[in-house]
């Protein structure tokens, strides 16, 4: 990339990432080597969990999450439409009915009241799970979610991706982590190059039920295991028909027991996540203090309708504001070297899903935001130079 451009997402390698990359690709395992169950035991130490399974990336880790509490063509499930679509494309991965619940007009979340009105609309055990996003990197409520998802039998998926040091503070008063496992069965991160940790592809499910743990850790490798255990075959089988009184299965058995994927993350790219981890907290004090300067920046302008605001635990993968003109703003950042995005075009409204009968009007409060937001430029490497000449450019376009 030109380095004149200031895109709205950046990674941060360093030295000392490469040279923790370079000692992996001249050890002895590229793949299914020992770094892999490290780098899971110090995201799951970093997040506050019990167990943690990498895996290729968070699109995988959604499909996995969503296989392990059985979701299949009898499953309805609730989700956000401001979301990346895999938080959704999960479910129909396992031939499920995606339904939406309209967001939160001010936090962008999913709003937790509709959740309760579409679970309440239809017979309990309609639906079996919900997915909320931490979205922008702010943690939903989990502990409200919980509460609403009890009521009506359903499981949880929190999609996470954006939110790695995020947290919300409990009714109680104790901060919780996004992707704790305390109140959500399962959790997912997403390592693209963008999101607060870095592994080219990959990700990360977190979850505090053992159940659930072994099976994802056989879901991601072809459904196969090695626990000797767990053998359904008999050991003279396992050793060979014409052997008989084996009393042990040989080393190199193993069974593949169910339908499962090669989701795997590789040795080298867990390399660079152990050692990006490192930095995780410096890079989450670094776009707070970012988010913290546009906040003040645009406070008091009319032209700003919305932001993202400031709060104490959100992770602010993104930065967002809703404006008028949207598009000429998008523009004009663009011809000066200013790569702003938009997140997210509602899901419900791409054509996939429009197929599926989804269509204008179904959910007003997303569709309204989808009319303003503009993601501004937020990594821990943009200086303060750089800030100040976004913040510039935006309030020179509105004059
Ligand atoms: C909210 C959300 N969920 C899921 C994903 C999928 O992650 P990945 O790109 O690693 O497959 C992303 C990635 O952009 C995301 O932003």
């Amino acid at each position: 990339m030109n380095k004149s451009v200031i895109p709205y997402g950046k990674q941060n390698i360093t030295e000392e990432d490469i040279r923790a990359v370079i000692n992996v690709l001249n050890g002895d395992f590229l793949t299914q080597g020992p770094t892999i169950l490290e780098f899971e035991q110090k995201f799951s130490d970093y997040i506050g969990c019990k167990y943690a399974v990498a895996v290729s990336n968070g699109t995988a880790a959604l499909h996995l999450a969503a296989l392990a509490l059985g979701v299949n063509a009898d499953s309805k499930v609730i989700t956000t439409p401001i979301t990346f679509a895999a938080s959704a494309n999960c479910i129909r991965y396992c031939g499920g009915e995606v339904v939406f619940s309209d967001i939160d007009p001010i936090s962008y979340l999913i709003d937790l009241n509709k959740v309760r009105e579409t679970l309440s609309s239809s017979p309990k055990g309609t639906y079996a799970g919900i997915i909320p996003v931490d979205f922008a990197g702010l943690a939903v409520n989990l502990e409200e979610l919980r509460k609403i998802a009890d009521e009506f039998g359903c499981w949880i998926i929190e999609d996470a991706c954006h939110a790695p040091g995020g947290f919300f503070v409990d009714s109680n008063g104790i901060k919780q982590n996004c992707g704790n496992g305390v109140f959500a069965d399962l959790a997912i991160f997403s390592f693209h190059p963008v999101k607060h940790i870095a592994t080219g592809e990959g990700g990360m499910i977190t979850t505090n039920d053992e159940n659930l743990y072994q099976k994802l850790l056989a879901l991601r490798s072809h459904g196969i295991t090695r626990d000797k255990t767990k053998f359904i075959n008999s050991i003279d089988f396992a050793n060979g028909n014409d052997q008989r009184n084996s009393f042990e299965y040989p080393n190199w058995y193993m069974e593949m027991q169910e339908l499962g994927y090669n989701y795997r993350l590789t040795d080298f790219q867990a390399a660079l996540g152990i050692s990006q981890l490192k930095r995780a907290d410096e890079g989450l004090a670094k776009r707070r203090k970012l988010a913290k300067k546009y906040f003040d920046a645009f406070k008091n302008k009319g032209y700003v309708i919305g932001q993202s605001g400031v709060n104490e635990g959100h992770a602010y993968h993104l930065y967002i504001i809703e404006v008028k003109n949207r598009r000429g703003l998008y523009d004009y950042l663009k011809l000066n070297g200013i790569y702003a995005q938009i997140h997210y075009i509602p899901c419900h409204l791409m054509p996939y899903y429009k197929n599926l009968g989804f269509k204008l009007g179904d959910y007003p409060q997303a569709e309204n935001y989808y009319k303003g937001c503009i993601s501004l430029p937020v990594y821990p490497t943009l200086s303060d130079s750089e800030l100040s000449f976004v913040i510039s450019k935006v309030n020179e376009f509105y004059g």
